[in-house]
């Protein structure tokens, strides 16, 4: 059996940064992170537009209470406010630790970060490298990684969280290469594992992102968090999908419909294009459903809105954005210095997860912890963005609770012993699993039900939602989860068999939309992200709460946990 002191799965910013915290204050112990993708490949690396700091290199009068309390009113005050609170006091310090690695930040005429306008932010914080800030970032961490010698597993896949007696003891994966199944046993597990983008239809998320952490912590028995709140990013490029960063707008980039208005005035008058993303995503949405959409001739009553960047000018454009004028060129032949991206609401970012205290670990109920079990990034909640995420919130999460994650971590397996395990019972299971997946005999390709998932998601839960709407979802994916035994795999082979990867990630797929719908279906409120046309008012007397899930195969329990408010007492949120 293999063993770590600590196993971290996931290879994106919060793991990264989290291992480098652990072999930076307890150089002795032996760390292992374990990822599907070669970590530098990890979703993180497509992060665009920046990471919200208050450096106040552009605003000198921003402060990390104007930071705490935007985050807090973006999130509909869903936010736990003590999480809030340690996220922007330390923003900047994780910022100056990144600059001090050699991360490549874009820098103002005098030589410090420069920093932009995002949604929701009262202050231009936003520190970024171009619009590529999270490749600048996860390269300077994966470098780090080797330097301290952190034992990398790349192209292996987790298919099971060891819990035992409410304590996580290991984890089962296997290499792609050749599907050698291994037990590794550790002393801690930490999840950082990113989102699910790939539950809907139109996702700005990698292939990768298929909420495999999610689903294995929720199969094990541990509750999931806030799972309603989904973030619809507003501009995704039209048809694909792709980010089309929100640092467009911050830059100045105008929204348009097909009469040519900048319709936001009539939904947040004095944020304009700088409203957050549920607003502007609902107000993209209404503009679309109201029939002043844009069709591909450019006529009315489309599909899709224009993001207009033509005043911006060549040069500002190719410094400040170039990666977002590449894929708009490269993808749909659109050269945006001289013509306006066809954008629309696309799926990005989950504000629900794996419900964790402030130290990163990992909540078994209300007031209970697992043992030995860690989260943090996009797989974990926190919560500091409760309903609504603001724009570059998310890379900051990642590193201000990847590294407090790792600091805690490093002290809890001091001193413990390795968990016992009997490891022949595992490698039997996942064996027998994965045999069954290739000798399994149905008729049903695996693409064709997972489009039949995503399909049902977007219909059903996505911007705009109703009992009915979300009902039916249920029912229609209830029905999809029956299909599973008949989708059979085309490759039977054991060598770099990534059919046998997309079978699992369908499995974890289905758990977590299950768990998006019940949520969702019981949160009866409009607050942040889950909009509701039955129930449009934000309900604070039966629902500022967070939601809990405990996923079971008989079905979901759901519980209700308090909001920490310890900076700013509720109210109503105009922009
Ligand atoms: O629009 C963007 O660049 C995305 C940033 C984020 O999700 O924080």
């Amino acid at each position: 059996m293999l063993e770590h002191d600590v196993i971290i799965v996931g290879g994106g910013l919060a793991g990264c940064r989290a291992a480098l915290e652990i072999k930076r204050t307890q150089p002795q112990l032996n760390v292992a992170l374990v990822a599907k993708t070669h970590p530098i490949r990890s979703h993180s690396v497509a992060a665009q537009g920046g990471m919200a700091a208050t450096l106040k290199n552009v605003d000198p009068e921003d402060s990390w209470e104007a930071h705490a309390f935007d985050t807090v009113k973006g999130s509909d005050y869903l936010a736990d406010q003590d999480a809030v609170e340690i996220l922007t006091r330390e923003a900047p310090d994780v910022v100056i630790e990144l600059e001090h690695m050699g991360v490549l930040f874009s820098r103002l005429p005098d030589g410090r970060i420069a920093q932009r306008a995002f949604g929701g932010h009262s202050h231009r914080r936003t520190c970024y490298a171009a619009d590529k800030t999270g490749h600048a970032i996860l390269h300077e961490l994966v470098n780090n990684l080797r330097r301290y010698g952190v034992c990398i597993y790349d192209e292996w896949y987790v298919m099971q969280l060891i819990l035992e007696d409410a304590q996580a003891k290991g984890v089962v994966m296997f290499n792609i290469l050749d599907t050698n199944v291994q037990v590794v046993r550790a002393k801690a597990v930490m999840f950082a594992t990113g989102g699910y983008g790939r539950v809907f239809n139109t996702t700005s998320n990698d292939y990768a992102s298929t909420g495999d952490g999610l689903a294995m912590s929720a199969v094990a028995g541990v509750p999931l968090a806030d799972m309603e709140f989904v973030q619809f990013h507003p501009t995704g490029l039209y048809p694909v999908g792709v980010l089309i960063s929100e640092a467009v707008r911050g830059e100045g980039a105008y929204l348009i419909n097909a009469q040519g208005d900048r319709f936001m005035a009539n939904y947040a008058p004095k944020q304009m294009e700088l409203a957050p993303r549920d607003i502007t995503s609902r107000a993209i949405t209404l503009e679309i459903r109201a029939g002043r959409g844009v069709n591909s001739d450019g006529s009315a009553g489309g599909p899709f809105v224009y993001l207009d960047l033509r005043h911006m000018g060549k040069e500002q454009i190719m410094s400040r954005v170039p990666f977002c004028w590449e894929e708009a060129h490269r993808l749909l032949g659109i050269d945006a210095v001289y013509q306006p991206m066809p954008v629309r609401p696309t799926g990005h970012y989950s504000m629900g997860g794996i419900p964790v205290n402030t130290d990163g670990q990992v909540r078994s109920s209300i007031d209970g912890l697992v043992e030995g079990f860690f989260a943090a990034g996009e797989c974990a909640c926190v919560s500091v963005h409760g309903a609504n995420r603001l724009g570059s919130n998310s890379l900051l999460e990642c590193v201000v609770y990847g590294r407090r994650t790792g600091a805690a971590i490093a002290q809890y397996v001091l001193n413990r012993k390795f968990p016992e395990i009997d490891e022949q019972s595992y490698l039997n299971a996942a064996q027998g699993e994965i045999n069954n997946l290739l000798e399994q005999s149905g008729t049903l390709r695996i693409a064709q039900v997972r489009q039949a998932l995503q399909d049902c998601m977007s219909q059903y839960c996505g911007v705009f939602r109703t009992q009915e709407l979300m009902s039916e979802g249920l029912n229609q994916l209830k029905q999809l989860q029956q299909q599973l035994p008949q989708v059979y795999l085309d490759d039977k082979d054991k060598c770099w068999n990534t059919e046998i990867i997309e079978a699992l990630e369908l499995r974890n797929l289905m758990v977590v939309g299950e768990l998006i719908l019940t949520s969702a279906l019981n949160r009866q409120e409009s607050r942040g992200a889950h909009s509701r046309e039955d129930y449009p008012q934000r309900d604070d007397t039966n629902f500022l709460k967070h939601t809990l899930a405990y996923y079971s195969s008989a079905g979901i329990e759901l519980q209700y946990k308090p909001v920490s408010i310890t900076l700013f007492e509720p109210q109503e949120r105009k922009y």
